[in-house]
């Protein structure tokens, strides 16, 4: 990586030089792979740095400087789109004295005119163009150069939020080019994170990467399994032309079925876009999403035309960044923590460093693979980053500051904690520790079973945990059923009252129910949604543990590795054991109110073919697991009903050919005991 350093002017053409290779290939990075190097703090420096530069230096400027031109490119695997219209950047502000600047510049244009703006908290997801004729949704692209970017149709029409018929005043447009970001939640991003690392799977730096790497798949179905939202901010086509300021666009847009951010503020001058900007910062980390800055536009569509724009950005809006949370740091340790199924995770160590408002002493450096590309050493200065409330993540190694005697960090060949052996399972991410007495295992799977989404027992904390476990109290799950309130009372630290309160707690815990026990058993790949789909499906844990893998497999949101999962478990003779016990003493092992109703569709087979009116593709495939059925995605002599909705495939016609019964939307309804 590049220094940032003080030119003088016969160094100017080198480091110019330098600097556009250096962005150009961060631009190729962050665009095509997905899978950037550096921070976007560290990549305006590097930016600023350029314009600098080439403002003192007017003679050294060229056309294809990355300062002239919307970096990124389309990459080859997705068809062209030209854009109606260019898909500009945006000129950024860094602080309020820029955008008093800005504010003096556009007064310049416009002498002697009030200028109002709106305000919008700018996402860092990725930038997209949607087009509609009539009303339909006809087309989505990425920015891509900002000239062409790639056909992404097939994947945004799996975004739930993306409207395919507009209704309101744009429904008639004969042609509609909205822009907007595409963007996964924070939350889905942890998510979706969890079930990566708990696979061995390369994990996404940020919700960004994320979304960026749904949307750029070849294949849709991927894209429909993780979590994205959008939020609509510019009209940059409409036929026939219909608006005169933002603020109405914004409005109309709301109508016709886009979201559009509800944070978004109308401010009738700089001094109201300064306060808004600093509502906007000051909330950043209670919002659902990641958001960078905030995005004022001049609101008058007049002004804008009479604004307008350079090669690279509009001239009637810019971009506020919030303030860089980031720190460097020092490396001084790296450990080894054993999670509840035995993965072995690296931690780093750190010099505690103040980022945004909290110490940071630690970051996860998630897996061998991790720290071997950013080759993270003991020792090394490192950059570190915080986005929102995102759990606080290493960015990279400031390379020319490491210790001369620094060596590449190698993975423990035992387990840190028992000394068991580690193995690193073919084609995975992750060491495990083959250990199941493990008690480190044991320690995290008994915090994670009294966990809140768990089982929710109150007071059982990492220290009760740690002592009940080292003093051979607790063995497993059931242990925790049988203890006595004075041998709670006996711990360290628990007064009568609060041993008492800890029996309780437990004892209460017993009537949670099958979805909560199954997640709690902490077994492989089974998160909160996956055992709400096995309780639902099976009721009870009886029914779940005579089910086959293949049955299993068979739940919509299941799919092949959680089954596996799920019977290899099963077959384990210790987990029935515990099973049992937890049984024996009394903890529910039903799903209360779920799944007493009847079954109409028990053992039957569906094959379902075109849309139907009522349910989408998921709700029908929910529906009949929930009452007993499999849905298959083929038609064969096993099949007991094809469903035929709108636009059928040629599986309508195997039906036919096959003898299989058909069933119309309205006898499908009948049949699950719905009215049509
Ligand atoms: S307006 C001509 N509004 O930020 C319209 N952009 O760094 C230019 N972005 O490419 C864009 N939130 O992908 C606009 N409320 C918002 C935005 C926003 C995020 C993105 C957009 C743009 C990038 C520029």
């Amino acid at each position: 990586m590049l220094s940032p350093s003080m030119t003088r002017d016969a160094d100017a053409a080198p480091r110019i030089e330098a600097l556009r290779r250096e962005i150009r290939r961060h631009d190729e990075l962050y665009y095509a792979g997905d899978r950037p190097e550096i921070s976007d703090a560290e990549y305006d420096r590097l930016k600023r740095e350029l314009l600098r530069l080439e403002a003192a230096h007017p003679e050294l400027a060229t056309p294809d400087s990355p300062t002239r031109r919307v970096s990124g490119r389309p990459t080859e695997a997705f068809a062209a789109v030209e854009h109606r219209a260019a898909m500009l950047s945006l000129d950024n502000a860094m602080s309020a004295e820029d955008l008093r600047e800005f504010e003096a510049r556009l007064k310049r244009t416009l002498p002697g005119l009030p200028v109002e703006y709106v305000c919008e908290p700018k996402i860092d997801g990725l930038g997209v163009a949607l087009l509609y004729e009539q009303g339909h949704f006809i087309r989505g692209a990425t920015r891509g150069d900002g000239r062409v970017g790639e056909d992404i149709t097939h994947t945004l029409r799996t975004v739930k939020a993306i409207p395919e018929r507009l209704h309101g005043p744009l429904r008639a447009a004969r042609t509609l080019e909205v822009r907007g970001e595409v963007f996964m939640p924070r939350e889905a991003f942890t998510r979706l994170n969890a079930s990566l690392e708990e696979a061995g799977e390369p994990v996404f730096a940020n919700p960004r990467n994320a979304a960026a790497g749904a949307v750029r798949q070849k294949d849709p179905a991927i894209t429909a399994t993780r979590p994205l939202d959008i939020f609509l901010y510019h009209v940059s086509h409409c036929d026939p032309a219909r608006f005169t300021s933002h603020w109405d666009t914004l409005e109309a847009l709301r109508e016709s079925g886009f979201p559009v951010n509800p944070r978004s503020t109308r401010c009738a001058g700089m001094d109201e876009v300064l306060a808004s900007c600093r509502t906007i910062e000051e909330g950043r980390d209670a919002l659902d999403y990641d958001a960078d800055g905030v995005v004022v536009k001049v609101d008058d569509l007049e002004q804008q035309r009479r604004l307008g724009a350079t090669s690279h950005h509009p001239r009637w809006a810019i971009a506020y960044k919030f303030a860089a949370r980031q720190a460097t740091t020092r490396v001084l340790e790296i450990t080894i923590t054993v999670g509840k199924t035995g993965a072995l995770t690296p931690t780093a160590k750190l010099e505690p460093v103040e980022l945004a408002g909290v110490t940071v002493s630690n970051v996860s450096l998630h897996n061998e693979d991790e720290v071997r590309r950013k080759d993270v050493r003991v020792g090394d200065t490192v950059l570190i980053e915080r986005a929102g409330d995102v759990i606080p993540y290493l960015v990279q190694v400031v390379t020319s500051n490491r210790p001369r005697d620094a060596k590449p960090f190698r993975m423990p060949r035992r387990c840190p904690a028992c000394g068991g052996s580690a193995v690193r399972p073919e084609g995975e991410a992750i060491w495990r520790c083959t250990n199941i007495a493990c008690p480190a295992q044991l320690k995290e799977r008994l915090f994670h079973f009294g966990s809140r989404r768990a089982m929710d027992i109150e007071h059982l904390g990492e220290v009760v945990i740690a002592q009940l476990v080292d003093r051979g109290l607790v063995h497993d799950f059931a242990d925790l059923y049988a203890l006595p309130v004075d041998r709670l009372a006996a711990l360290d630290r628990l007064a009568d009252k609060s041993a008492r309160n800890l029996h309780d707690a437990i004892q209460t815990s017993k009537r949670r129910g099958l979805a909560r026990l199954l997640n709690g058993l902490g077994i492989r790949m089974v998160g909160e949604r996956a055992a709400q789909l096995l309780a639902s499906r099976f009721g009870s844990m009886d029914r779940l543990e005579k089910a086959s893998e293949a049955e299993i497999a068979e739940i919509y949101g299941i799919g092949p590795q959680i089954a596996q999962a799920v019977s290899a478990f099963f077959t384990e003779a210790r987990n029935r054991r515990t099973i049992e016990r937890l049984r024996e003493t009394g903890v529910a092992m039903a799903e209360e109110g779920r799944h007493q109703g009847p079954q109409p569709l028990r053992g039957k087979t569906l094959v379902l073919t075109g849309s139907l009116r009522s349910l989408t593709r998921d709700q029908v495939k929910d529906l009949v697991i929930r009452l007993g059925g499999r849905v298959s995605g083929s038609v064969s002599k096993k099949t007991d009903y094809v469903v035929v909705g709108e636009d059928p495939g040629s599986k309508a016609d195997d039906a036919r050919r096959l003898k299989v019964e058909i069933l119309g939307e309205e006898d499908f309804l009948r049949l699950v005991g719905r009215t049509p």
